[in-house]
């Protein structure tokens, strides 16, 4: 029991006594300044064309590639746990120079879309990454030039084609990931042009470079070699990320997003400052698989650290977040033992 009268110390003048307020766990609820709620929350599920049963990603343990089948049960539970939505990734079985796999419109992404738009309606959003990185040979997010460089805006004309596609098969939200410049007002313009007015833009508006993401890389069986240090952000540049979201709004995205989040907790607080619009932030596959791992050899303690983890992103100003550790967390939060 927290709370109890102490005789002996009636006279003791100590009149500040912030313990007062940790007494129990309902006192601890009620002064809780941070939440974590499942609409705040966002799952990324990844697709495999071909898998009759969802492979697991060994770097991230409890994560899978899910077949067509197992990715419309995902869905459906992540609507039933009451999540915002989900973040479609698509594996195609082939990849070539162009990324092609990327605008067919019976690729596996565009058929992701349409089986899971079908099953949640608008119960749950439906979000897809517009990039070209899971679908190109080489593990770049756009197309090469001749000498081999990042051809900014040839990727983005192919951007604006699958934004449409994508709401042509039901995302309620697309979000361009590649950092190439103009990429959200090619896709806001394109996606005017059909008539897809209410198609959201989450804009991955600060992106940093990251050896965080080596277990995406896993996930979407990519090959890259080299780096992405010509089109993602430096780490330590936080009035770069700044001019990022500012071109991004001026080009209408909706929500600005920053990545990874760990990392960067400082720069998701000067977004969300600087900001009138939505700030997600995305706790990437890196982050993820560090607290699985260090938890799988029993050197922390796995549910705190999940909670406080999720608790700092929040706190820190992101109203979104994208997790690998949403639906559990939802679960949990319904059970009431989330914390
Ligand atoms: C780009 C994309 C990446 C991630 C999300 N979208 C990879 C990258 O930019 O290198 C990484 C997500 C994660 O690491 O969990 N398609």
């Amino acid at each position: 029991m927290g709370q109890e009268r102490d005789p002996q110390r009636a006279e003791r003048a100590i009149r500040h006594r912030p313990r007062r307020l940790r007494t129990s766990p309902v006192m601890r609820a009620m002064v809780a300044e941070t939440a974590v709620a499942p609409r705040q929350l966002v799952l990324p599920v990844f697709v495999a064309e071909g898998l009759a049963e969802p492979r697991p990603i060994s770097s991230m343990p409890g994560v899978v590639q899910h077949s067509m089948d197992t990715l419309r049960k995902a869905a459906v539970a992540a609507a039933q746990a009451g999540l915002a939505g989900v973040m479609l990734f698509g594996v195609p079985a082939h990849k070539d120079a162009q990324g092609s796999g990327a605008v067919d419109p019976d690729g596996i992404l565009t058929r992701a879309i349409t089986a899971v738009r079908s099953e949640v309606g608008d119960d749950l959003l439906v979000m897809t990454d517009v990039c070209l990185d899971e679908f190109t040979d080489h593990g770049h997010c756009g197309v090469l030039t001749p000498s081999g460089a990042v051809d900014n805006d040839a990727t983005v004309e192919i951007y604006a084609q699958m934004a449409v596609l994508h709401a042509e098969s039901g995302a309620h939200v697309v979000a361009p990931s590649g950092m190439m410049d103009g990429q959200v007002g090619a896709i806001r313009e394109a996606l005017d042009a059909a008539g897809w007015l209410d198609t959201t833009v989450l804009a991955y508006a600060a992106k940093f470079a990251s050896a965080f993401y080596s277990p995406f890389r896993e996930a979407v069986g990519s090959s890259l070699q080299g780096d992405r240090k010509t089109y993602q952000q430096d780490g330590g540049n936080v009035r770069e990320a700044l001019r990022e979201v500012a071109l991004d709004l001026a080009e209408g995205a909706d929500i600005v997003m920053v990545k990874p989040a760990l990392a960067y907790l400082d720069v998701i607080r000067a977004v969300a400052e600087a900001v009138d619009v939505p700030v997600a932030a995305y706790n990437i596959s890196g982050e993820y698989a560090m607290v699985e791992a260090a938890a799988a050899h029993g050197w922390i303690n796995r549910e705190p650290a999940i909670a406080e983890t999720l608790t700092s992103i929040r706190r820190a100003g992101a109203d979104i977040v994208l997790t690998y550790w949403a639906q559990e967390w939802a679960e949990r939060y319904h059970q009431g033992t989330h914390r």
